[in-house]
């Protein structure tokens, strides 16, 4: 049972965070596109497509790094959510494999500070208070004892999402 790491929701700019690695919710081409994948291309500049046109692209539910560019975060974990089609398509498993594919990612890479958006509920539609505590189980339960990632932010854009977050978040405390 992981104690040692802090998880904790702020709302605001993913690309603005100082943490060592950021989560972008990309799509498959990873070529860039809008809302957060489009943030955070504008903010690291034009060398992350560079490097991202190498990568040759990426399934759903895996997860590639690349540098972080112009961001104050040293790498960024490209991952691609499920599309919300009603849940019976195997969303969330797909979207419980974002989460811990990201991690394993910015452990193997030594960041000690990561910060998730909100996967998939955005352009991808998948329902936010089914999304979240997802996000938050699946994060806790991948964290090893004594994880060398000492702290997990859910970057939320808006204050309605912020609110989901921090209640699961208070909740775990309470348990
Ligand atoms: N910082 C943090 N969170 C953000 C930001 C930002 N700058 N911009 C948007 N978000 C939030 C959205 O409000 C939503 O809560 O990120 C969450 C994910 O939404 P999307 O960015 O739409 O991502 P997703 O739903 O996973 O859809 C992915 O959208 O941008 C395209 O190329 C991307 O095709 C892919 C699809």
């Amino acid at each position: 049972m992981n104690t040692s790491t802090l998880l904790r929701a702020e709302r605001g700019d993913i690309t603005t965070l100082a943490v060592e690695a950021i989560v972008n919710a990309a799509n498959s081409s990873l070529l860039g596109g809008g809302g957060v994948d489009g943030a955070i291309h504008r903010a690291a500049g034009p060398d992350l497509l560079h490097e991202c046109r190498l990568l040759g692209g990426c399934k759903t539910g895996e997860a590639k790094l690349t540098r972080g560019y112009r961001l104050p975060a040293r790498f960024i974990v490209h991952t691609v959510g499920p599309v919300w089609r009603g849940g019976e398509q195997g969303e969330l498993a797909l979207l419980v494999s974002c989460y811990r594919r990201s991690l394993e990612l910015a452990r193997a890479a030594g960041a000690t500070s990561i910060a998730f958006p909100s996967i998939s509920t955005g352009i991808y539609g998948y329902p936010i208070e089914q999304a979240a505590p997802i996000a938050v189980q699946t994060v806790r339960a991948a964290l090893r004892d004594d994880d060398p990632i000492r702290e997990v932010v859910f970057c939320c854009f808006s204050a309605a999402d912020l609110g989901v977050y921090e209640r699961l978040l208070a909740g775990m405390t309470r348990q």
